[in-house]
């Protein structure tokens, strides 16, 4: 393509919630620089603001929107998606990603702490996609959830993450029976183990640490941005036509193994730190 990219989403409509920083931010500039209009959206403006400097200097050619809320605050959502309806119209393409993780036991985890991931991950997501809903382009509009390992593996220090995340990723399967009808598609992609990410360094906070967990993925590295965005461009696309309800792992093979060298130091780092 003239534009650089394996894709073409010259005039398409592109919304990232929680698309101001990490993944999901290399996921936002990846769909700018195949020509897409994006909208970032996340609770810090700061953020905002950082990231549609980045789109835009990514595709000078493209619209691009920086919208702040909470996805707790379904009334800011509800500002949020009229501001993006207001320039776009519709939306072609959603990625839902906010989330929240820090590293907790259930015994020492308060149920305001539990509560806070469900709220951001599951409850946060619903809303995001119930908003997105009456915006998107039918047939053709394809939506991506984006999960995490603990969805389907349960790891120590994870319980927070583990309900919510296999939250949303049943509310993909049942979304997609629900909308396919429209031809609306919703997949998950999962990500492993990113490098440079917020996520990565909360339960993962060493450089030694990284290094086994690089060691303990089939591929033998840790994941860039640019691996989950690959994906995300794929399967947003019409290559992806007849794809949906799909739970992706986009992680070197690591789940495959059960994702065992998190497993074991959570574990340790539990014990040593008295989380
Ligand atoms: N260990 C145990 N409990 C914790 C915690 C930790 N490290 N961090 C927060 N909590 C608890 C708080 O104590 C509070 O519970 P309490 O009222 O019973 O004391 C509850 O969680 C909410 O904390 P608060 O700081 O008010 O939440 P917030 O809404 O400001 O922030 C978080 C949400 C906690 C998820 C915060 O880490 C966040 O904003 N994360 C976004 C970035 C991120 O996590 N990136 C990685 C993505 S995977
Ligand atoms: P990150 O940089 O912290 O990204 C989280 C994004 O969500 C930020 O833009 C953040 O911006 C926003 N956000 C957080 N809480 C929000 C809220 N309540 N309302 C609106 N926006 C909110 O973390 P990351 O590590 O790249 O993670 C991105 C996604 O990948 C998450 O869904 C995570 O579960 C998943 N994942 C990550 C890894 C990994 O290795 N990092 C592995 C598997 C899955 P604000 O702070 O401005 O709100």
């Amino acid at each position: 393509m003239s534009n650089g990219s394996a894709f073409n989403y010259t005039n398409k409509n592109v919304v990232v919630v929680g698309g101001t920083s990490g993944i999901n931010l290399n996921v936002a500039i990846a769909f700018a620089k195949a020509g897409a209009n994006v909208a970032v959206a996340s609770r810090n403006i700061d953020k905002v603001n950082n990231a549609v400097d980045l789109l835009n200097q990514a595709n000078a050619n493209g619209t691009h929107l920086g919208v702040s809320f909470d996805v707790r605050d379904n009334d800011a959502l509800t500002l949020g998606f009229a501001e993006i309806a207001k320039h776009y119209g519709h939306i072609d393409v959603l990625i839902s990603g906010a989330a929240g993780n820090f590293p907790a036991s259930a015994a020492k985890l308060s149920t305001n702490g539990f509560k806070s991931v469900i709220d951001i991950d599951l409850i946060g997501s619903f809303q995001v996609l119930k908003q997105a809903y009456p915006l998107l382009k039918r047939p053709t509009a394809s939506i991506i959830q984006i999960s995490a390992p603990q969805a389907f593996i349960a790891m120590p220090l994870q319980a927070h993450v583990c309900a919510a995340k296999a939250g949303v990723d049943m509310l993909t399967r049942t979304l997609a029976l629900e909308w396919g009808i429209e031809g609306v598609r919703i997949n998950s992609i999962v990500p492993g183990p990113i490098a440079d990410t917020e996520g990565f360094n909360r339960l993962a906070p060493s450089d030694e640490l990284q290094q086994r967990v690089a060691n303990s993925v089939p591929l033998k590295r840790n994941g860039q941005g640019q691996d989950i965005a690959n994906a995300a461009l794929f399967l947003a696309s019409d290559m992806a036509s007849y794809i949906t309800g799909v739970v992706l792992p986009v992680d070197g093979g690591w789940s495959l193994g059960g994702a065992s060298i998190a497993m074991t130091e959570l574990g340790d780092l539990g014990a040593k730190q008295g989380l």
